[in-house]
C-alpha cells in the first residue's frame, strides 16, 4: 500500500471514530431513552445527502480532573451545513454521548464558527440542544463559551432566523441560547428546560419537584410560554422545523418564498356571513374564520397552548407567507391580558424583522382589568403590543369582525398605528366600551332615580348601539377603509397583499428603540 493510500485509510478510520461520538455504549443508552444521536437528527432534518460537516477533528483542551485522558473527536457538538427543501441552512447538534453534551470551550468555538458562517451567508441557523449545561471540569472557560454564543445569538437576532430544538435535558447555560433565538421546539417526555435541576431546587428552596413539573414540554407550552412548538416525537419536531422554515425568508434582506397555490383566490365562504352570533356575548371559534380564509385552511400555529385568548401563526394567502394575529372569542371572550399581549408582540416583531406581512383579525372586548393584571404589569405588557404594531413597517391588513373596544381598538393594528388596509365586517362594533359599561358611566345617577330602571337602561343601550354598534361610524372618518362582505374576506385580503407588495416605509434612524420591557 502506498504511503498516500495509508493516509487515506487513516482518514477514513478517524472519520469513523468521530462519528461514534462518546462510543457505542452511550449511543445505545441514548437510543434506550427514546432519543436519536446528534448525527441521526441532522440526517433526518436535512435534505438527503446534503449535510457537510466541519470541525470533526476538534478536541477539548482541558486538563483539569485528568480530562486530557478522555477526549473525543469533534468534542460534544456536530456542526456544518446542508439544505432544507433545497435552501441553505447551518446547523449544530449537541452530542449527549460526549460528556452529556455539556459545553466546553472548544464546543463553544465550533458553535460560534457555524453561526458566523450563517451570518456571512445570510442563512438560518438551527441548534439542536441536548446538554447538561456548562462542562463542570472546564470552569470559567465553559461559562465564557456560553457568553460568546449568547453574544452571537444577539447579533444574529433579526438578521437570520434562529431556531432551537430542545431534544433532551437542557440545564443552566443551555437554556439561555434557545431563549434568545426566535423559536423553540420541545418534545413531550424527553426534553426539559430549567435554569437548575430538581436536586438544586430541593436544596435551595426545599421544594420537591420532578423534571417534568419543573421544565417539561407541557409546562413551557402552557404556563411559561418558553416553547413555541411541542411535539410527540423527535421526528415530528424535525418535521416542524422544516415546515416553519418554509414560511420564512433566508434573512432580513429577503422576502419569504412565494409558494404556488391551488386554492382559488376568489373562493367565497358563505358560512362566514352567518358565523357571528346574534347575542353579543356569545362566543364563536376564530379558528373557523382563519381556516376559511387562508390557503387550503392551513396555519402553522405558534404557542398554541399559551395565552389562548390570542391566536398567532403562519399561513399563506395565494402562496404569500403571512403572520396571523387573531383574538379568540372562545377563550376569555378574546380579551387582551399581559400574556396574550407579550405573545402577540414578540410574534409581530419577528414578522416585521423578516418581511412577513401581518394579517390581524379583531374581535376584542378590551384589556382585562383588575388587580391581578395591574400588579402583573398589564400596562407595560399591553404597551409592548402597541409598540410592536406601531413600529412594524411590513404590510398590515386588519379585519374587524365584531368588537373592537377601547385601548384594544387602538392597539390591534388600527389605522392610527399605520394599518395599511383596515376592513370591517358589517357586524363590527367600534367604541370606547361596550353598551352596558358605557350606560353605567354615562347615566349612573339617572338609573338610580328612574321610574323603571330596566326600561331606562334598555332604551339607553338601544340608543348607544344605534350610534356605535356598527362599522360605519369609524368608516365615516376613514378609519375603516371599507366594510366588506364576510364571505369575501379571503379575496379582499389577497387583493390587499398584492397591492401592498411594493410597500416602502422606514422608521426614523436611531441606535435602537426603547421597547417597554
Ligand atoms: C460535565 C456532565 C455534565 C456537566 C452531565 N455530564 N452534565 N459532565 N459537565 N455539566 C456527564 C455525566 O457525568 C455523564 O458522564 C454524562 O454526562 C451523562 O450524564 P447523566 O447524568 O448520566 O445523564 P442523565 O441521567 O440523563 O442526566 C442528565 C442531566 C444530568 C439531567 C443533564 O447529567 C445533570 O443534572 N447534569 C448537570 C446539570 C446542571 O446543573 N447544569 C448546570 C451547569 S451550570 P458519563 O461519563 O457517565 O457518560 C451552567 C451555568 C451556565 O450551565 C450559565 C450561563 C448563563
Amino acid at each position: 500500500m502506498s504511503l498516500q493510500l495509508e493516509k487515506v485509510k487513516e482518514l477514513i478510520q478517524l472519520r469513523q471514530k468521530a462519528r461514534l461520538g462518546g462510543g457505542e455504549k452511550r449511543i445505545e443508552s441514548q437510543h434506550k431513552k427514546g432519543k436519536y444521536t446528534a448525527r441521526e437528527r441532522i440526517a433526518m432534518l436535512l435534505d438527503e445527502g446534503s449535510f457537510e460537516e466541519f470541525d470533526m477533528f476538534v478536541q477539548h483542551r482541558c486538563s483539569n480532573f485528568n480530562l486530557e485522558k478522555e477526549t473525543y473527536l469533534g468534542d460534544g457538538v456536530v456542526i456544518g451545513y446542508g439544505t432544507i427543501d433545497g435552501r441553505l441552512v447551518y446547523i449544530y447538534a449537541q452530542d449527549f454521548t460526549v460528556f452529556g453534551g455539556s459545553l466546553s470551550e472548544t464546543m463553544a468555538l465550533k458553535i460560534c464558527k457555524v453561526m458566523d458562517q450563517a451570518m456571512k451567508m445570510g442563512a438560518p441557523v438551527i441548534g439542536i440542544n441536548d446538554s447538561g449545561g456548562a462542562r463542570i471540569q472546564e470552569g470559567v472557560n465553559a461559562l465564557a463559551g456560553y457568553a460568546e454564543i449568547f453574544q452571537k445569538n444577539i447579533l444574529a437576532s433579526g438578521v437570520i432566523p434562529q431556531i432551537s430544538g430542545i431534544f433532551g435535558p437542557c440545564a443552566g447555560g443551555s437554556v439561555y441560547s434557545p431563549a434568545l433565538t426566535d423559536f423553540n421546539i420541545m418534545i413531550k417526555g424527553t426534553s426539559y428546560m430549567f435554569l437548575t435541576g430538581p436536586k438544586v431546587v430541593k436544596s435551595v428552596l426545599g421544594e420537591d419537584v420532578t423534571q417534568e413539573q419543573l421544565g417539561g414540554a407541557s409546562v413551557h407550552a402552557s404556563k411559561s410560554g418558553v416553547t413555541h412548538f411541542t411535539s410527540e416525537t423527535e421526528e415530528e419536531a424535525l418535521f416542524l422545523i422544516r415546515k416553519l422554515l418554509s414560511y420564512l425568508p433566508q434573512n432580513n434582506l429577503e422576502d419569504p418564498p412565494l409558494m404556488s397555490c391551488n386554492d382559488p383566490i376568489d373562493r367565497l365562504e358563505d358560512s362566514l356571513n352567518e358565523i357571528i352570533p346574534d347575542q353579543p356575548n356569545k362566543a364563536y371559534d376564530m379558528y373557523e374564520v382563519i381556516g376559511a380564509i387562508v390557503d387550503n385552511g392551513e396555519m402553522l400555529e405558534v404557542q398554541k397552548d399559551y395565552a389562548r385568548n390570542v391566536i398567532i401563526g403562519f399561513a399563506r394567502f395565494n402562496g404569500i407567507s403571512v403572520g396571523i394575529v387573531a383574538n379568540q372569542p372562545n377563550v376569555l371572550a378574546g380579551v387582551l391580558d399581559s400574556n396574550s399581549s407579550r405573545k402577540a408582540a414578540r410574534f409581530i416583531r419577528f414578522c416585521d424583522a423578516f418581511n412577513i406581512p401581518i394579517v390581524t383579525l379583531v374581535d376584542v372586548p378590551g384589556f382585562l382589568p383588575g388587580t391581578q393584571q395591574e400588579y402583573g404589569g398589564v400596562i407595560l405588557h399591553g404597551a409592548k403590543l402597541l409598540y410592536a404594531y406601531g413600529e412594524a413597517t411590513v404590510p398590515k391588513i386588519t379585519v374587524t369582525l365584531r368588537k373592537s373596544y377601547g385601548g384594544a381598538y387602538c392597539v390591534m393594528s388600527s389605522k392610527h398605528l399605520r394599518g395599511d388596509m383596515n376592513y370591517a365586517w358589517p357586524s363590527a362594533e367600534i367604541a370606547v366600551m361596550g353598551p352596558a359599561g358605557a350606560i353605567e358611566v354615562l347615566y349612573g345617577k339617572e338609573m338610580a332615580t328612574a321610574e323603571d330602571p330596566v326600561k331606562f337602561v334598555q332604551e339607553k343601550e338601544a340608543q348607544y348601539k344605534e350610534k356605535f354598534a356598527n362599522p360605519y361610524n369609524a368608516a365615516k372618518y376613514g378609519y375603516i377603509d371599507d366594510v366588506i362582505e364576510p364571505r369575501n374576506t379571503r379575496f379582499r385580503v389577497i387583493r390587499a397583499l398584492q397591492q401592498l407588495s411594493t410597500k416602502k416605509l422606514t422608521n426614523p434612524a436611531k441606535k435602537h428603540d426603547n421597547l417597554p420591557l
